[in-house]
């Protein structure tokens, strides 16, 4: 079966100077945004919160997706839906019981999706898929761009897809870390929708471009 792609760059990779930039270097390649947000305590880095949400919010249109790397995510659903979120993914490793933080996001009008690590099956979030419009399976340890893809990761993708279409839902499957034109295809074929791309989106020097082959490797089609 043929399911849409789409790409979605994380802004961890550009230039946090030029951000309204590096968005704009994209043209209308993509409609999705994805925000790496990370406390320095669920993972080791610290990156960005709402106030970046907010400045991103003002320069454009496109879904912002925050992916929220951080210890207490209860506390920032409303800041972010303030400032411009579309939607926010949260670790079940962070929120064992995510009911509440779904409900307070689905409560400030955001979408709401679960994110599990390498390590954590996806058998963790079963109970909890009719909340989420997104489940994203981590094909590196969370806290920095650049890593190498872990394809052990693919299985896990698969498993989500059967679990997804055997419910009749809907939900978006996103895969993020070291994600690019030479697994694109292997990722998609598995049952991913929603595409990550920092290093092999940014770091080029046709950031479009990049997406378009992205796009086109996954799907098989010129884009
Ligand atoms: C890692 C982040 C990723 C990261 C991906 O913790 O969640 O979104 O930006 O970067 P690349 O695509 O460079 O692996
Ligand atoms: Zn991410």
């Amino acid at each position: 079966m043929k399911r849409s792609i789409r790409i979605a760059p994380s802004i961890l990779a550009a230039d946090f100077a030029r951000l309204a930039d590096s968005v704009d270097g994209l043209g209308s390649t993509v409609e999705m945004l994805h925000v790496d947000v990370m406390d320095g305590h669920f993972v080791p880095n610290i990156t960005v919160g709402p106030p970046v949400v907010q400045s991103l919010r003002a320069a454009t249109d496109h879904y912002l997706d925050c992916h929220l790397m951080i210890t207490d995510p209860m506390r920032y659903v409303d800041p972010l839906a303030e400032a411009g979120a579309d939607g926010i993914t949260v670790h079940i490793e962070a929120a064992p019981d995510p009911r509440p933080v779904a409900k307070r996001a689905h409560a400030a009008g955001i979408d709401f999706g679960l994110v599990v690590n390498p390590p954590t099956p996806v058998a963790s979030i079963e109970p909890y898929l009719e909340l989420c419009s997104m489940v994203l399976v981590m094909t590196v340890h969370p806290g920095f761009g650049g890593q190498s893809f872990i394809a052990d990761m693919v299985p896990k993708i698969s498993r989500l897809r059967e679990m997804v279409d055997s419910r009749g839902l809907d939900a978006d499957i996103q895969v993020d870390g070291g994600i690019g034109p030479d697994n694109a295809r292997l990722v998609a074929d598995a049952g991913a929708t929603v595409l990550v791309t920092g290093t092999s989106v940014f770091r080029t020097d046709d950031a479009a471009a990049a997406v378009r082959l992205i796009s086109s490797n996954a799907t098989g089609e010129e884009q």
